[in-house]
């Protein structure tokens, strides 16, 4: 039994407003990243705390921006301080400059200073305090991301009860990768102190277990359906696969309005009449701008006569910008688009057209509509939420969606897009000639089996199945492992139904059932079966 009798307590290194500081004073800003949308459109209507930074440090008065924020909210938000170099080593070091990239396999781009360390302890002991004084023993609390791996044993140390369970947003590496880390064991003991650890898919699930046999060999594994039970000492976790997803029905209702479609027939109007080419992304090395331009560049040196026929809209919002790595890509980014530019442009068609900041909802939706072709080509990304949101808004079954093989969407969205390797430029720029000379019919029933995918795999979906992993207090401490665990008892998905606050979500919802698509011949879909166990 899992229920939940108190409140959900959601923790991650960002709440969902930021508050941005100018010379007149302060305003509240929407967070970017996949985590904020993801977890606020799940949330939304549902009671609880959220705690996490605002991006401010301890001397600001925010508590009124955040009441403001709070009052269009059903949840309450609780914000954790940060200093100047808390900022510097925990959030900017340790989390983006050493977990990020190596949790990316881009070990070459760490820096492995010790000092991150020290303030990384120090600052998941900071957030650990204030979920303290918040949770109370019959509230779940459940933290997000690899910024606070560190908090259930700071939590259990200050004598907190509840349950707690851990979200990882981003890619677990093989332990080849994993065992680089300096403070790999701490990190995958502190892991284990949560109830409940998820990952986005069944590699880094088994990219966990793999550093776990070849790190801590005194861990027990024992599968249990649809999750794993691991066991350390006294304690057991339950170890799992949650692919994350979008507000499904919200995207595809936003993208229905008039004024979003007027918007994205302006953009087509000004921009191109012709084959639009989409690419959205927090201006990150694994998104893999660079090698996505290169790949556009080829296509237009390979197919002369796509030349003034083709258009890529490449919109990134700035991220990161203090940390070298990223100024670095900014410059070539802006480096490559330029040399295009002037390579190709024509009177009355440029071939790139740059966007470099946060588009509101409205406009992004606009962009997402407009669009032919949806080019996400990460090298490495934990899901993508930017390629399900590109589906979710296709209501006119016109766009194609080319996705890489190496995000987390790829093998979910595989039976519908085009997947293809970010690196091999060749296999892009052929997929973005084949997309743009798709038959109607056949771009309607792959996108039709897209949004498909994506509506059954919505936010929605993905909380109720982790809540639902959670086990009952007594079943993650004492005796031998395996005992007293038995797996959630399958119940039918209720696809729709309202959640009924957080005290009795786990207790009232299903497991997720995983159907599996395919294109039939006529590349109709078809729903092949639905298990509740991993694929
Ligand atoms: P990540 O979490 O690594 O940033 P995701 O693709 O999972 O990657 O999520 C990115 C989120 O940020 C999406 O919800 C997307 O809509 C949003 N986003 C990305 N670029 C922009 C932009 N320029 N303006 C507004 N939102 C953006
Ligand atoms: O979704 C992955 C993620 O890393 C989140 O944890 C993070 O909040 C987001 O991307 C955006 O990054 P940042 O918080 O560094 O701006």
């Amino acid at each position: 039994m899992n229920e939940i009798k108190g409140r959900v307590i959601n923790v991650s290194n960002r709440l969902p407003v930021l508050i941005r500081k100018y010379a007149g004073g302060a305003r509240l800003e929407r967070s970017s990243g996949g985590l904020a949308t993801a977890l606020e459109a799940g949330w939304r209507d549902q009671p609880g705390v959220w705690i996490g930074w605002a991006g401010t440090g301890p001397d600001e008065n925010i508590e009124p921006l955040l009441l403001r924020a709070a009052h269009r909210r059903s949840y309450t938000l609780r914000s954790v301080a940060l200093t100047e170099e808390e900022t510097a080593k925990f959030y900017s070091g340790f989390a983006n400059e050493i977990i990020w990239p190596l949790f990316h396999d881009m070990p070459s781009r760490c820096n492995f200073d010790p000092e991150y360390w020290e303030i990384y302890q120090r600052v998941n002991r900071k957030f650990a305090k204030v979920v303290a004084e918040t949770a109370q023993e019959d509230d779940f609390i459940w933290v997000h991301d690899y910024h606070l791996m560190l908090t259930a044993a700071s939590l259990k140390e200050a004598g907190v009860r509840a349950r707690m369970g851990f979200f990882l947003h981003i890619p677990f590496p093989s332990p080849d990768v994993f065992e680089k880390l300096p403070w790999k064991k701490p990190i995958l003991k502190s892991l284990l102190e949560f109830d409940v650890i998820g990952f986005q898919g069944d590699r880094d699930r088994s990219n966990f277990v793999s550093c776990l046999e070849r790190l801590l060999p005194e861990a027990t594994v024992e599968r249990g359906s649809p999750h794993l039970l691991v066991g350390l000492e006294e304690r057991r976790s339950v170890v799992g696969t949650f692919p994350i997803g979008i507000d499904f029905e919200a995207f595809g209702r936003d993208a229905a309005r008039p004024e979003i479609a007027a918007h994205a027939a302006e953009i087509r109007k000004r921009v191109s009449d012709d084959v639009l080419v989409l690419g959205v992304d927090r201006l990150d090395y694994t998104k893999g701008i660079p090698e996505r331009l290169k790949s556009f560049r080829l296509l237009l040196r390979r197919f002369p006569e796509m030349r003034g026929h083709i258009t890529l809209v490449q919109v990134v919002v700035p991220s990161r910008e203090e940390i070298p790595n990223y100024k670095h890509l900014r410059r070539e980014v802006e480096l490559l688009v330029s040399q295009i530019n002037g390579e190709y442009t024509e009177p009355g068609w440029v071939p790139v057209h740059y966007i470099h900041r946060n588009l509101g909802r409205d406009e992004l939706l606009a962009y997402y509509r407009a669009a032919d072709i949806g080019l996400v080509t990460p090298l490495k990304d934990g899901m993508n939420l930017v390629a399900k949101e590109f589906c979710a808004a296709q209501i006119d079954e016109r766009g194609v969606l080319i996705v890489s093989e190496f995000a987390g969407a790829g093998p979910e969205l595989r039976s519908g897009a085009i997947v293809v390797n970010p690196n091999d430029f060749a296999e892009v720029a052929q997929a973005l000639y084949d997309a743009a000379h798709m038959t109607a019919e056949d771009k309607r029933s792959r996108i039709r089996l897209l949004r498909q995918i994506v509506k059954d795999h919505n936010v929605h979906r993905w909380i109720r199945s982790f809540l639902e992993a959670i086990p009952s207090s007594d079943r993650t401490k004492g005796g031998p492992v395996g005992d007293s665990w038995s797996p959630p008892t399958p119940s039918k998905d209720r696809p729709g139904q309202k959640m009924p606050g957080v005290a009795l979500v786990a207790s009232a919802l299903s497991p997720p059932g995983r159907p599996r698509y395919a294109m039939g011949k006529d590349a109709k879909l078809r729903v092949m079966s639905s298990a509740a166990g991993e694929d």
